[in-house]
């Protein structure tokens, strides 16, 4: 294991003021995206998104790496630039999605478990020499009527060591993924009560496959009450209660947590991130990995249309600043409309 190389790759990704931009949706994702912004879907669609997101200049400042796809690290810029090494020309670190989805876990209704280890060993060689200095594995977990089951907390936990296992090996930084999904109704206690069960097992499954702590980058959902509960929490109480659920679960070892946005308005998931960095003096840094809450709006501005393609660059650079302001606690809802 280099540790010398893993503990350089986790410390850039956190550096001060960034965090990580998710362009890492697969194929079908992309479609459901693009037919909800009446773009024609096709790879090279696709590509030229990518392509617009990547080359926008604000990203140099905000934003530390991109988790990739596969089909995205095997595409060019229009110049004929493989993305990760462009990504690399402009310091930002070419990360790559390795888990293959989610299917229905076996007798457990309502749950899943993610797929993608078998090969993983001989796919991580060949995502190092394709440029990805790190990875990301997604696990979900859902909240309704007797779920989560422990079951499938600790499956999912063990795909996720398991995964963090091999890319530590292959010199690659894990960034470990288990999203509590933000769909139902259920309160701001819950989603802390499932949260921290979550990250307890994932924790100690980590130390159970001999995952370094130091070499390990936590992609974490927020404690927030469920997208349809009444009454919902508010974002001073969204960020307190996240970081004291982490603080109970994740050793201060940890170079770094970074955050997924599931389905928060652009300025919760801003005001959120804020919310846990304003002055705190937390145990490691808190900073966004954020797909929808990043780019989805400057999809919309965007239309698949070459004529868009400035204004959804600067759609796209406003996310990335609001959001780097909040993971230093400087964001403020002025700054949105400036
Ligand atoms: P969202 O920010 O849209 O939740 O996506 C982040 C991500 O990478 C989920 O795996």
């Amino acid at each position: 294991m280099d540790k010398a190389l893993l503990a350089q790759t986790a410390a850039a990704m956190v550096a001060p003021g960034k965090g990580l931009l998710a362009a890492d949706e697969s194929a079908g994702t992309c479609a459901k995206r693009f037919a909800a912004a009446n773009i024609p879907d096709s790879e090279e669609m696709r590509r030229t998104y990518r392509e617009m997101l990547f080359t926008t200049p604000a990203m140099k400042s905000t934003i530390s790496g991109v988790i990739l796809h596969d089909e995205t690290i095997r595409q060019k810029t229009s110049n004929g630039v493989p993305f990760a090494d462009y990504l690399n020309s402009i310091g930002v670190i070419p990360g790559i999605k390795v888990d293959a989805g989610t299917r229905n876990l076996p007798a457990a209704p309502g749950e899943l478990i993610s797929d993608g280890l078998d090969n993983l060993q001989a796919r991580m060689k060949e995502y190092f020499a394709l440029g990805a200095r790190f990875a990301k594995w997604r696990a979900v977990i859902t909240i309704g009527e007797n779920i989560p089951t422990s079951r499938c907390i600790w499956a999912n936990a063990h795909a996720l060591a398991r995964y963090a296992a091999i890319c530590q090996e292959a010199g690659i930084v894990p960034v470990v993924e288990p999203e509590v999904l933000l769909d139902g109704d259920h309160s701001i206690d819950t989603s802390f009560d499932v949260t921290e069960a979550v990250l307890r097992t994932l924790m100690s499954q980590m130390a159970d496959n001999k995952v370094s702590i130091e070499h390990t980058i936590l992609k974490a959902s927020m404690v927030i009450s469920g997208k349809d509960a009444k009454n919902r929490a508010s974002q001073a109480e969204v960020g307190a209660r996240t970081v004291a659920c982490l603080k109970r679960t994740v050793p201060g070892a940890m170079p770094g947590i970074v955050f997924l946005s599931g389905g928060q308005s652009d300025i919760d998931s801003a005001a959120h991130l804020n919310e846990m960095n304003l002055g705190k003096n937390n145990p490691w840094p808190l900073t966004f990995s954020y797909s929808r809450a990043l780019h989805f709006t400057a999809l919309k501005v965007w239309k698949g249309k070459q004529e868009n393609y400035k204004a959804a660059q600067a759609a796209f650079a406003h996310r990335c600043k609001m959001n780097s302001l909040a993971s230093k606690g400087k964001w403020t809802l002025a700054a949105e409309s400036a």
